[in-house]
């Protein structure tokens, strides 16, 4: 087989998008693509057909890429975790462990993260500015969240959580998770409940890959997923303090919308969702982002 193409080190969805395109692994649709189901379905028969992970160059009625399909095959997860391509999954299970169960790598605070070099913020915010994919003509409305994660803190030990909910666009400034119980973030929500208070949220979307990665892997509680990243990679994750939530977050994420979730207030209204059926209406918790950052001039939107 052939070798694989050295690739720059991966520290971000760009580094690894151009990993994936010096492999021959990222195919660029130029074509005008519809963000309402079309985007999706184009996909969906491209990953059945295991084709390469996709960037969407023009979707209709947006300046901003989408890129999805990112670990479809276990060459692109190789990939995205800087390990040999031609290895197996079971093999990049065992890899994963060994890495993960090392030390910890700590993660480094930076004073200027490029994903705030676009803020917006209170009445401007509008998540419709982002191309979120709608999925399937059943699905309640868009997904901002797919393939990204919520980033969410301990009030008792200050642990910070990464977990992928998917989120739904549920207005202008409101977005909708369904958080199963048990669920490290539900853990949070419960604990802020008791408190009467408020919780402190943000979704991120966009990242170094194995962020996403350790955000939608069973990680033990009061286990940092930042410092398992950074473990993954030898090397310390960049990250902020945000100064409206307190939250710490990646300093080089594509996007994030941050605010609050209120656990006592989850929606009741919204149709059940064919691309996530275990999203009910009832159980979805209700986030108020009241300012979204998008990194550099020209951010890239991901979706599943
Ligand atoms: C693409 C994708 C979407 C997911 N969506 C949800 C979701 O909507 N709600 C949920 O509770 N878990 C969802 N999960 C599962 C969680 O990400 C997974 O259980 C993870 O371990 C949760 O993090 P936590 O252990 O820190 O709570 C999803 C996983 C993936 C890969």
């Amino acid at each position: 087989m052939k070798a694989p193409a050295k690739a720059k080190p991966i520290d971000d969805i760009r580094s690894y998008i151009a990993a994936l395109e010096l492999n021959g692994e990222l195919h660029r649709v130029t074509a005008e693509v519809d963000w309402k189901f079309e985007l999706c379905h184009v996909s969906k028969v491209n990953e059945e057909q295991k084709g390469p992970a996709l960037l969407y160059e023009n979707v209709k009625g947006y300046d901003i890429p989408v890129f999805t399909s990112a670990f479809t095959t276990s060459r692109r997860l190789a990939i995205a975790l800087e390990q040999d391509p031609s290895l197996s999954m079971s093999q990049l299970s065992k890899k994963w462990m060994e890495l993960t169960t090392k030390t910890m790598v700590k993660p480094k605070f930076v004073k200027n993260p490029q994903v705030k070099e676009n803020i917006i913020e209170g009445d401007a915010v509008d998540i419709n500015m982002f191309p979120s994919p709608w999925f399937y003509p059943d699905d309640g409305g868009r997904f901002f969240v797919t393939s990204g994660f919520l980033v969410t803190e301990d009030p008792d030990t200050g642990w910070t959580n990464l977990g992928t909910y998917r989120a739904q666009v549920l207005g202008k400034n409101i977005l909708g998770s369904q958080i199963i119980k048990g669920k490290h973030g539900d853990m949070h929500m419960k604990k802020y409940q008791e408190r009467g208070e408020l919780m402190p949220a943000a979704y991120v979307v966009g990242t170094d890959p194995v962020l996403f990665l350790a955000g939608s892997t069973l990680v033990s509680a009061q286990v940092d997923e930042y410092e398992v990243a950074g473990s993954l990679r030898g090397k310390p994750v960049e990250v902020f303090k945000s100064d409206l939530t307190g939250l710490t977050l990646p300093a080089n994420a594509e996007i994030i919308a941050e605010g609050w979730i209120d656990p006592n207030e989850l929606m009741g209204a919204g149709a059940p969702s064919a691309n996530a059926p275990a999203i009910t209406p009832a159980t979805r918790a209700r986030t108020i982002p009241s300012r979204c950052c998008a990194s550099r001039a020209s951010c890239i939107a991901t979706s599943r």
